[in-house]
């Protein structure tokens, strides 16, 4: 009887989490299940209900990114610097026109495997103001190492003006400003495998989840882009900014919506983090100092106490 009594207790104990592992994820998975029960999915992210007539605020983003296999992930990543100058081309010759990146300075660059003259011939293609010169009047000169990548607009508000009231956001930091939450257990897991890339994680899925038809009962506004991927709302102001074939790679990479994703995303997470790789090195060597010092002092202490009966 005591037997029957603690198997039926030890079965409670096991179905238990598997039953609240399965109610949380049906709600954090309500959004990757549209595909399956459009109508239903949507009644569950509590989008608008034409019958019910009533909103509550869905979960967003209706969909989670991918994780993306990156170099520099993990504690002995490395930047892949090839990766980072294809994905600070498709900045330049994409990004840039709606997006600055004013803490980035094309001295910075470097780090990216360019030389000298390199960087210096990159910022001569930009015009920077300068001055006031000796008459007190502002002037227009070609940039140089030592300055910043000027903006694309003169103030946030001519770049509101310019993309239907949104401000494209400056990107020195945008890959670590942006993250998708994960939730639990997952963000338990993350602290041990080290993720640190959601940044990276959501820019690529944003960049790549654009041409899905919107679920039914969705409103997208007038100058707004469905993109379930995006962070606080089913539709941005962004149109998708970059189709195949748009830069052009001479090192025979494919030219793809998906690479060229990869590769500004990698880029952006360098200029959020351009001492990240140095940063793992001094963590790992702190780490072996840390083990060592525990077993020292672990080893000092038994000399110590040695001669005391416990
Ligand atoms: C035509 C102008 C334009 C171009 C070109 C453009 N963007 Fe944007 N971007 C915007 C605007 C406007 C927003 C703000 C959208 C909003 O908040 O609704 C934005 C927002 C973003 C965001 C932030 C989304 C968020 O979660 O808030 C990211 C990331 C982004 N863009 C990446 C890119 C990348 C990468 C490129 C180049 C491949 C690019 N954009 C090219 C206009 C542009």
């Amino acid at each position: 009887m005591k037997k029957m009594h603690l198997a039926i207790v030890a079965t409670c104990l096991m179905v238990m989490p598997v039953g609240m592992a399965s109610a949380q994820e049906q709600t954090m998975e309500n959004g990757a299940s549209i595909e399956s029960n459009p109508d239903q999915a949507v009644e569950d992210a509590g989008v608008i209900s034409a019958e019910e007539g009533h909103a509550e605020t869905p979960h967003y983003p209706l969909k989670h990114p991918h994780e993306m296999d990156w170099s520099f992930a993990g504690p002995f990543g490395k930047w892949d610097l090839g990766q980072l100058q294809r994905g600070f081309k498709v900045y330049k010759e994409v990004c840039a026109a709606c997006h600055s990146m004013n803490l980035v300075a094309f001295r910075n660059l470097e780090a990216l495997g360019y030389s000298e003259e390199q960087v210096s011939a990159i910022a001569a293609e930009y015009t920077v103001t300068d001055g006031p010169d000796a008459s007190g009047e502002m002037f227009d000169r070609p940039a140089t190492g030592s300055d910043y990548f000027p903006a694309p607009y003169p103030n946030p508000e001519a770049a509101a003006a310019s993309n239907n009231g949104a401000v494209p956001p400056d990107f020195s930091l945008i890959a670590k400003a942006r993250a998708v939450e994960r939730g639990f257990p997952t963000f338990v897991f993350d602290l041990f495998s080290q993720y640190q890339e959601a940044g990276p994680d959501y820019i690529h899925a944003l960049l790549t989840g654009y041409g899905e038809e919107p679920p039914a009962h969705v409103t997208i506004l007038d100058g707004t882009y469905y993109n379930p991927y995006f962070i606080s709302g089913p539709a941005l102001a962004m149109p998708q900014p970059i189709y195949d074939d748009q830069v052009d790679y001479p090192d025979g990479t494919p030219q793809t919506v998906d690479q060229y994703s990869r590769d500004v995303s990698a880029f952006l997470m360098w200029a959020a983090e351009p001492h990240l790789v140095e940063r793992k090195a001094t963590g790992f060597i702190t780490m072996i100092f840390l083990i060592i010092f525990a077993v020292l002092m672990f080893l000092v202490k038994r000399r110590v106490w040695s001669g005391f009966a416990h």
